[in-house]
């Protein structure tokens, strides 16, 4: 079976990346995991590639005087290693217009909201404080406006009275880790295509 080649794009905990590792390992899953790129030295994420003996490279935002350079670094970084689908998985830099249009619907990012609902890097705040009684996840191509971009897969969780911040996020994580990988199979098997900005999964 010829696999996706996928690039993960982290800056932290890696938790996602993990669910994706472990979906990688299993036989007829049809995508591998050919690069991890952190913009962070100490992400957590790149010992849980080192595990598994995937490759990493550390791309220092800090290093860079503008965004599109850095996002030329990253770009060159997955094109070496001929990367077909990048995956944001916590990475927490806005990627340029440039970049995200060299990749058209190929790359993808998981976001903790039933978006277009509470959209940031607060999303789970605004949804304890909106009040809603349910939650989730979002798997959706990458556009250059932030958190938009055609929703592949979304998965809800209750919102439960006493929730807190992390809590919910604890629940929601739970659905990511299951939302993710799919999304990405769902991809690989050439099912999903986009037409008029959204898009449609085959079967
Ligand atoms: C996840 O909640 C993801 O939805 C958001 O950032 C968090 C990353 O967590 N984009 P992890 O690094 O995958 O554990």
């Amino acid at each position: 079976m010829t696999k996706l080649k996928l690039g993960v794009l982290i800056s932290g905990r890696g938790s996602n990346l993990q669910a994706l590792i472990d979906a990688c390992a299993v036989a007829d899953y049809p995508a591998e995991i050919v690069i991890v790129i952190s913009n962070r030295p100490n992400a957590r994420g790149l010992e849980r590639a080192v595990a598994v003996g995937i490759p990493i490279q550390v791309i220092e935002h800090t290093a860079y005087s503008d965004r599109e350079n850095f996002d030329r670094d990253v770009d060159a970084a997955l094109r070496t290693v001929g990367v077909e689908l990048v995956c944001l998985a916590g990475f927490m830099r806005l990627l340029s217009a440039w970049l995200v249009e060299q990749w058209p619907d190929r790359i993808v990012n998981i976001h903790p909201s039933l978006l277009p609902a509470f959209k940031g890097t607060d999303s789970h705040a605004q949804v304890l404080a909106a009040g809603v009684e349910v939650s989730g996840c979002t798997v959706h191509f990458v556009v250059p406006e932030m958190d938009a971009g055609p929703i592949i897969l979304q998965a809800e969780v209750p919102v439960l009275p006493g929730d807190d911040e992390d809590s919910l996020a604890a629940r929601v994580l739970t659905a990511e880790h299951q939302c993710y990988p799919h999304a990405v199979r769902l991809i690989a098997e050439n099912r999903v295509t986009v037409t008029d900005g959204r898009a449609v999964i085959a079967n």
